[in-house]
């Protein structure tokens, strides 16, 4: 009898491990393999319930049969597990099969920004002065009516200085504009050191102006200003023509005509010959043949005497230009507003880093 049930059961480790095999070995995938390992080793399975059989099974016979159900079970968990490197094994190289990169294809170049136009064309001027020995300096938007107007010889009067020209930012004893022009700065420049004095001064300034294609409410300057002794009037020509020449055209011609400035004497534009018609007449010059660059002049010895330079020993000149129009120019730009607009269609054309 006790030999019997030991067959018994020894077949029923056998057939637990028969099917078991069979059960893993028809797994196709990780999903299926884990279902077959709870169906081969889970509670409701062939060797468990061979297991229980062992409860019947005589005294002596159960340690041999107990072996023999740990080495079925140790069996079917080796072939799972084997099976289960299998499949990891083929999913990993499928993955990298799938995650490969080809690192020697072409990649998507990252887009630069660049420089927007104007900056691009008070740096280039800025830079050609530093060429010649000048700094650079910088000052207030928010600047005293004292310095805007007063220390430059303005005159009390004057209609640049009325509310509707100028935006005021504070009334009364001490007034505050929005700086017009950067011409205060020569002002702070020369109150702040002794000649020689050789800056530029590049900066954002506000009128009150209605906008149009050439004028803006918000818009920039470059000044300049070299306070030396024996400045001439020559020296001033010399030194506008360079740059006059450097920014449209070497082999253009410069001319100074007279004008009037508050804080210059004497005062006068400086034209270049235009440099799309050399001077014959056409549309970028109005016919002119010559085109205004800037406005200059030999500093006024009133601004000298206001921050009490010895107008004997010294002289100097100084200028100031509008970027927006010489880059209007340069770039064949017909509305200066186009600058502010911000629109790529338009910066993109300006693109480079420099
Ligand atoms: N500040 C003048 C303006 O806004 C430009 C100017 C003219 C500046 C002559 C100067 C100068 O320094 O000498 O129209």
């Amino acid at each position: 009898m006790s030999d019997e049930i030991d067959t018994e059961v020894t077949q029923l480790f056998e057939g637990a491990r028969k099917e078991g095999l069979s059960v893993i070995e028809t797994a196709h995938d990780l999903h299926a393999l884990g279902e077959a390992k709870v169906r081969v080793l889970g509670r409701k399975s062939a060797l468990s319930s061979a297991r229980s059989g062992l409860r019947g099974a005589p005294e002596e016979k159960r340690r041999s049969l107990g072996q023999l159900a740990n080495a079925v079970q140790t069996e079917l968990e080796a072939a799972v597990a084997a099976k289960q490197r299998g499949f990891e094994a083929s999913e990993r190289a499928a993955r990298w099969d799938r995650e490969a990169i080809d690192v020697t294809l072409p990649g998507d170049a990252p887009s630069l920004g660049s420089l927007h136009p104007l900056t691009q064309t008070v740096w280039e001027i800025v830079d050609i002065f530093i060429g010649l020995g000048f700094k650079v300096a910088e000052g207030p938007e928010v600047e005293l009516a004292k310095y805007n107007f007063d220390a430059l010889n303005t005159p009390a009067h004057h209609p640049a200085r009325s509310p509707q020209d100028t935006f005021y930012i504070k009334e009364g004893e001490e007034e505050f504009v929005l700086r017009t022009q950067t011409s205060p700065m020569q002002i702070r420049v020369m109150e702040s050191q002794e000649p020689p004095v050789y800056v530029v001064v590049p900066g954002r300034c506000y009128r009150r102006d209605v906008q149009d294609a050439t004028h803006l409410s918000g818009f920039t300057q470059i000044e300049g200003l070299a306070v030396d002794e024996g400045i001439t009037m020559g020296d001033l020509k010399g030194s506008l023509q360079l740059v006059a020449r450097e920014i449209f055209g070497r082999d253009l011609d410069v001319r100074l005509r007279p004008h009037h400035f508050d804080f210059t004497e004497p005062s006068a534009e400086l034209d270049v010959q235009c440099f799309a018609c050399r001077g014959s007449g056409c549309r970028i010059c109005k016919q002119e043949g010559w085109i205004e660059v800037l406005g200059c002049g030999m500093v006024h010895p009133y601004l000298l005497e206001w921050v009490g330079y010895d107008t004997h020993r010294y002289s100097g000149f100084a200028f100031g230009m509008g970027p927006e129009r010489i880059a209007a120019l340069a770039h064949g730009v017909a509305d200066i507003r186009m600058f502010y607009e911000n629109d790529l269609r338009f910066l993109n054309q300006f693109g480079g880093i420099r």
